[in-house]
């Protein structure tokens, strides 16, 4: 289940923020400590859907500027007006605890007893559950925030201890370390996650938007314990687009899969740690060599690379690919064959290395120029082609060019690997770069009546490449298409 927080500070911008609220969320959480004004009979008379209601102290992250007595006295009217759920801090006592569950006996409202540490995971949590648990309250809420993506795992084992007890139990990680357990918590079987009305109106650190966690990471659709977990590994992960296109192609072929991103900072911890979790993953920068070190077996074109971007688990190994060079020939081959083409490839980098091996292996003239022409010579070397400065493309006759420089790529979207002069029409211009989608080198390529390729063609089709080896389907490129937020 979903709850989305009403986060408004009148009680007039509250009843907006529940109207629109209800059209996503399963449950809603009225935060009466951000209400200047709580008219609580006219807020919860107002609402459909089940109605949490939580006056959160400030020493537990809340706002409520008045007294204990104050504070209890508002949640005790909530109570009284039929609110299904009351929030009440463990750090309120038993008594309270106590005094709440008699009055909540004799109406209908549940207690949630919660708890929140804002600094870390700390390591005693099997022991605040224990704590909460004797209180005897309806739900138990844990809520730290994760330092690593390893802090996630302890809540989901503190998930699954609640499940064997026949507890209910909410428990999520808060910050960008945390956001796989708001997505991943509700399907391990907590009994709900928070999400936000809409960006800006987060109630806590990493809070994702409501709308998100139904439409992308399809929470209330997918099964819950029976999912498959693939992600994204990277620092930073944050702008990648890979959980748009892939959970949308899972769920145009109706699989239980689910594609997350892992902001992680220790590989070696985390690939020891979640490996039983996962059944696949896309790797980015910085770790497409360094994950190389934790797999079990590496394709051997990826070996040469020296690049590992996909990872599939089969029969309990992890297996290393690269389809930046599958997505790289593919988006060109759509275009022009590349057997015996004359292919100037600008850059040396990662991507460069995986392009200059998939113009090789096709049979294409190359030649590698580079910012840095010994870089370019040394991957000419590998694969006996010829390399130079990136000045020399003047004296070059080219019938494919390939900007794998990351000249072009925004905020310097202005800017161009090499003058527009050397552009001929006729000539195929792929630009390797995707943000923005056209850059001003396929801007210019296509005035000067060139065909051309999109950095974006090629993203898309190493994803369909993994996808495929995923999942054995063929992957729905144009449905992934549709899902990019480019
Ligand atoms: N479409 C896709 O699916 C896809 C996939 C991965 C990457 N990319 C894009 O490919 C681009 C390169 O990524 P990468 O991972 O290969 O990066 P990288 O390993 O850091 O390599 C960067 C390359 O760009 C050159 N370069 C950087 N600044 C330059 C400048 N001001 N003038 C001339 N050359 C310059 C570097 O030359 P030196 O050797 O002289 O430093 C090097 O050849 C990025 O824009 C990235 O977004 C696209």
């Amino acid at each position: 289940m979903i709850c989305v927080p009403i986060t408004a500070i009148t009680t007039a911008g509250a009843l907006q923020e529940i109207q629109q609220a209800e059209e996503v969320a399963d449950i809603l959480e009225l935060r009466i400590d951000y209400l200047a004004d709580p008219d609580l009979a006219k807020l919860l008379a107002a609402r459909k859907k089940p109605l949490i209601a939580t006056n959160r102290k400030t020493d537990e992250g809340g706002k409520f500027p008045g007294t204990e007595a104050e504070r209890l006295k508002l949640l005790e009217e909530a109570a009284r007006l039929g609110a299904e759920y009351i929030d009440l801090e463990w750090s309120c006592g038993q008594e309270v605890i106590q005094r709440f569950k008699e009055l909540t006996r004799e109406g209908k409202s549940r207690i949630i007893c919660s708890w929140h540490n804002f600094q870390e995971t700390p390591q005693d949590l099997d022991q605040i559950y224990s704590s909460i648990k004797s209180t005897g309250a309806d739900i138990i809420k844990i809520v730290t925030q994760a330092t690593s993506i390893n802090d996630n795992l302890r809540i989901f084992d503190l998930i699954a201890k609640a499940q064997a007890d026949g507890q209910e139990i909410i428990a999520l990680c808060m910050g960008p370390c945390g956001e796989i357990s708001r997505i991943l918590a509700p399907l391990l079987g907590a009994y709900l996650t928070f999400g936000s009305l809409r960006p800006g109106k987060e109630s806590a650190p990493g809070q994702i938007e409501a709308r998100t966690l139904r439409q992308v990471y399809r929470i209330g659709e997918l099964k819950e314990t029976d999912f498959r977990l693939y992600g994204l590994v990277g620092n930073p992960v944050s702008q990648s687009q890979g959980i748009y296109i892939h959970n949308r192609a899972f769920q145009h072929l109706q699989l239980d899969s689910l594609y997350v991103n892992f902001l992680v900072e220790d590989l070696a911890s985390f690939m020891r740690d979640f490996k039983g979790y996962l059944c696949g993953l896309s790797v980015t920068m910085p770790y497409k060599q360094k994950i190389m070190d934790y797999l079990s077996e590496v394709d051997p074109i990826a070996r040469r690379i020296g690049a590992v971007n996909t990872i599939v688990k089969r029969k309990n190994k992890l297996i290393g690919y690269n389809t930046d060079i599958i997505g790289a020939v593919q988006a060109i081959e759509a275009v022009t064959g590349i057997a015996e083409k004359r292919v100037v490839l600008l850059g040396a980098g990662g991507v460069a290395r995986a392009i200059a091996y998939g113009i090789a292996r096709q049979g294409g003239k190359l030649t590698i120029l580079n910012r840095t022409p010994s870089r370019a010579q040394t991957l000419a070397r590998e694969l006996f082609c010829r390399s130079g400065g990136l000045e020399e493309i003047q004296d070059l006759e080219a019938d494919i060019l390939i900007n794998g420089t990351s000249v072009g790529m925004a905020p310097q979207s202005d800017e161009m690997p090499v003058p527009a002069s050397v552009l001929r029409p006729g000539m195929v211009v792929f630009d390797t770069v995707y943000h923005p989608a056209t850059t001003r080198l396929l801007e210019e390529a296509r005035a000067r009546g060139c065909l051309t390729v999109s950095g974006v063609d090629m993203f898309l089709r190493q994803a369909a490449a993994q996808f495929a080896l995923w999942t054995g389907f063929e992957a729905p490129v144009e449905v992934m298409r549709s899902a990019l937020k480019w």
